[in-house]
């Protein structure tokens, strides 16, 4: 069985997607625990109401970023994990916990990347003039939003979109993406070649909506 540590700040709702998955199929994994840097994630309950392991790292209670990481690798390595997830995970990571986990951690991006990296994607996209925007799910490098991508999302910007109903369109496929990614890094099918992701499979790794 590979473990898997989800992070989480907030709704956590692309965890629940991948607990979900991982129940519903049957992986050949378990989610060994999901940690949020607040106390008031909401996400929180979900995974103690599934019986998940559950643990609080407070950024607020650390005197540097470097201490703040330091505790949350700690935490996270207690569960000796295969893979971390960040979810929702709103904090930003140093360079040393980054290398820590390479090649083992993925992120979720609300954007087409390399469009658009850090906050506010879907206003930017629509103050752009997108006609497309989407989510990419990626490993993570030390630049922040910017890692090999392991699978993108494509949904179109409507005449009338505002931030919320484009964040509502591009969130229902993280739902999708997200678990299809962590079960293709269970199933140890992806690859890195030269900064770029393939499916040993081949699998198309872009859903068009
Ligand atoms: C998602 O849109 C994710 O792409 C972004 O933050 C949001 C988190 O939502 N990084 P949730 O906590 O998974 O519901």
């Amino acid at each position: 069985m590979k473990r898997i540590v989800i992070l989480i700040s907030g709704r956590g709702s692309n965890m629940e997607a991948i607990v979900q998955r991982c129940a519903d199929e049957r992986w050949p994994a378990q989610i060994a625990a999901v940690v949020a840097n607040r106390p008031q994630a909401a996400g929180l309950a979900f995974a103690r109401e599934r019986g998940i392991a559950t643990a609080v790292v407070d950024h607020h209670a650390f005197a540097s970023r470097d201490a703040f990481d330091a505790a949350l690798a700690e935490t996270i390595d207690a569960q000796r994990p295969d893979l971390v997830v960040l979810a929702g995970f709103m904090r930003i990571l140093g360079d040393a916990f980054v290398r820590r986990y390479e090649g083992r951690m993925l992120n979720i991006h609300p954007s087409l990347l390399p469009a658009f990296p850090g906050l506010h994607t879907h206003r930017r996209a629509i103050e752009a003039g997108c006609k497309a925007s989407g989510a990419t799910v990626h490993f993570v490098t030390p630049q922040l939003d910017h890692g090999p991508i392991v699978m993108q999302s494509v949904v179109p910007v409507l005449a009338g979109d505002t931030e919320a109903s484009l964040a509502e369109r591009v969130l229902a496929t993280e739902h999708r993406i997200y678990p299809q990614a962590v079960r293709w890094f269970i199933d140890g099918q992806l690859r890195i070649e030269g900064g770029v992701v393939r499916h040993s499979g081949g699998a198309s790794q872009l859903l068009l909506l």
